[in-house]
């Protein structure tokens, strides 16, 4: 695919040049890896001001490690020159001690690291493990946190915890051995500790299967089919989609995974910016047990590993049903080399029930119009658990960002469930106690440049002059001003909702445009104020935090959380105090789930969601779906009427 767009994702060509790049200018060694390698997006007004055919210039931004000297660079690489712009040593000794997301590579290292120790081996062995057994032990490496441990300080370490296997079809989760963590150098490469303990307590035996073959599946489900006989009402071109009224750009960040660029709406022919850039920036899985192999494991699997690494390549009539574009990723490995991550984005239309309905019996006159919305969305599996990240973009101008969990739960092993923090699943089977919180940053663009976020709550009034009859309430309105004053909480109770709006503008009701942040009142990080998963992810303390757009504040626990002791990301960007009224605005919203676990999340769990939606308040003179056209499906069939003879 040629560039068409300065904020067109890297080719394959392209990333290919930087590598080189980096390794000519910079004599990199035969064991330098990538961990990270994306567009250096141009600053928005460059992108604003860019017609078809003006030059684009064209930036890398990588992160690479050496793994023999841990030694790590952030690089920006001139890709028309072929010349480094920017070179920035990443001091990962030092505090805060943050290191590069976990590569490849290094899962697989630890899994040999772990096999080749003799503590590691004699540890399985007092347990009753057979060579053969120790052979088919499932290792999964799981980042490890900072709680400050002398031996791991400003190393590049992780954790390993492990899980017994019948045969190589057995799912490992459903048989986890407790108290037993390899903490791994992955520079080193070796054990360099080793916690020992729970020996006497066995694993769980009981076997779920699910693959394909393995269980008896149901054989009373008919065919349902989604024919789309005139193909899908958007248009692709490039990484451009225009579908119905809405525009935007696709793009996708090793990290982050999938990322909207300018996304806006035509409203009778002027079209209208809404936000210049949405992602989910970070995520955190923080685990609520006590117990040594669980108390540290707070996974951040954006910032740690990487979302968009991690991206499936999804399979049509199986991830996606209906007229499917799939969009195909470029990428590279650890070592630099280039690939395409095959359908690694979906987008398809489907039908949503009712956009809106009124029959009018006086006159008979009855109007119905269906929904639809466009879904972008891409899938990530982090080792055990798989996330769905699905953007809905609406006909009555909402917006939509829905996450999908699933996967299999990260187990333990229970013998006695009284006292048991956590939920019992089967015998002998525990799942921990644990959050996900989601942040996703949106870089908001609304109407233009000058934004503001404005708070609301809807207050009964006290009987009086105002209230004569008791029924009276209002609602509130207050501009959030700094910063340090927008980080806010959810309440169900009193309704609170937030605005961003342009207080520039005003539409002809006399009112400034906005969209309404709908957000859940979802729990919060339950962690101590003070406990090490707090410091590292402040950014689940709230949901909403509020600040002016600068380059370099992208993400929510800071740049470089893997290890990091925290402090980073939005905890230190608001220290900074700065006016967030009529500016450019990033809103961060942090949203998720609190999972106790049940015996129905066996052998995988059926989805559970969180998300948010942003909806026009103000923005638009009328429903703006009002103009869909009627319609009426003629492949719907009907049996006769509801009601018996
Ligand atoms: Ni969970």
């Amino acid at each position: 695919m040629t560039t068409k767009h300065p904020l067109d994702p890297l080719t394959t060509t392209e990333m290919a040049r930087a590598v080189k790049t980096a390794r000519t200018r910079l004599s990199l060694p035969q064991t330098a890896r990538f961990a990270n390698i994306e567009l250096h997006e141009p600053d928005k007004a460059a992108v604003l001001a860019f017609s078809p055919g003006d030059a684009i210039v064209r930036q890398a931004f990588m992160v690479i490690f050496d793994t023999r000297t841990n030694e790590t660079l952030e690089l920006v690489v001139d890709l028309q020159a072929g010349e480094i712009a920017r070179r920035t040593v990443v001091p990962v000794s030092d505090p805060p001690y943050g290191q590069p997301a976990v590569i490849l590579e290094e899962f697989h290292t630890v899994a040999s690291v772990c096999r080749a120790d003799a503590g590691w081996r004699t540890a399985l062995k007092r347990r009753g493990f057979s060579d053969a057994d120790i052979e088919l032990v499932w290792i999964d490496p799981f980042v490890a946190g900072n709680f400050g441990e002398e031996v791991s300080r400003g190393r590049r370490a992780i954790n390993a915890v492990c899980y017994y296997r019948a045969d190589a079809a057995d799912c490992p989760y459903m048989h986890p051995v407790e108290g037993l963590v390899a903490v791994v150098d992955l520079i080193g490469k070796t054990v360099i500790e080793l916690r020992d303990d729970h020996l006497d307590t066995p694993f769980p035996t009981k076997r779920y299967d699910y693959e394909k073959g393995t269980i008896a599946t149901r054989t009373d489900q008919k065919a349902l089919h989604i024919t789309q006989p005139d193909g899908p009402s958007f248009t692709v071109d490039g990484w451009h989609v225009s579908w119905q009224k809405w525009r935007f750009r696709v793009g996708f960040t090793p990290r982050e995974g999938l990322v909207l660029h300018q996304l806006g709406y035509d409203d009778g022919g002027r079209h209208r910016p809404i936000i210049y850039r949405a992602s989910v920036d970070e995520m955190v899985v923080p685990y609520g047990d006590t117990g040594m192999s669980h108390y540290w494991k707070s996974a951040f699997d954006a910032g740690e590993v990487g979302l968009g690494k991690c991206a499936n390549a999804l399979e049509l009539g199986c991830d996606c049903l209906g007229h499917i574009h799939y969009f195909d990723v470029p990428s590279t490995d650890d070592f630099g080399a280039p690939m395409l991550m095959k359908n690694a984005i979906c987008m398809h239309e489907e039908d949503y029930g009712i956009l809106w309905k009124h029959a009018e019996f006086r006159t008979g006159s009855s109007e119905t119009r269906r929904s639809r919305r466009l879904v972008i969305s891409f899938f990530a599996t982090v080792g055990n658990y798989d996330y769905g990240f699905y953007w809905y973009l609406y006909q009555d101008g909402t917006i939509q960002l829905e996450t999908k969990l699933t996967g299999i739960v990260q187990t333990a092993a229970v013998p006695d469930a009284a006292g048991y923090r956590g939920g019992m699943m089967g015998p002998g089977l525990g799942g921990p106690i644990h959050q996900h919180i989601f942040n996703a940053r949106l870089h908001m663009h609304l109407d233009g440049q000058g934004n503001s976020v404005t708070e609301h709550e809807f207050v009964g009034q006290p009987w009086g002059e105002k209230n004569p009859y008791g029924n009276a309430f209002d609602l509130t309105t207050r501009v959030l001003t700094h910063e340090q004053e927008a980080c806010r909480i959810a309440d169900g109770a009193s309704g609170r909702f937030w605005k961003i709006i342009n207080p520039n503008q005003r539409n002809d009701a006399g009112n400034h445009p906005g969209y309404k942040l709908v957000a859940t009142a979802s729990p919060l990080l339950l962690a101590q104020p003070d406990s090490s998963v707090a410091k590292r992810a402040a950014f689940a303390t709230h949901h909403l935090w509020v600040t002016p757009y600068a380059a370099a504040e992208r993400f929510a626990a800071g740049m470089y959380i893997n290890k990091s002791q925290g402090g980073e990301g939005l905890p230190k960007y608001i220290k900074q105090g700065r006016s967030i009224e009529n500016t450019e605005l990033v809103v961060w919203h942090s949203f998720g789930h609190t999972h106790f676990c049940k015996p129905e999340d066996l052998p995988v769990m059926p989805v559970e969601y969180a998300g948010f939606t942003l909806k026009p308040n103000n923005f638009f003179g009328r429903n703006p779906g009002i103009d869909v056209a009627p319609g009426k499906d003629g492949h719907s069939t009907s049996k006769g009427s509801c009601c018996p003879e």
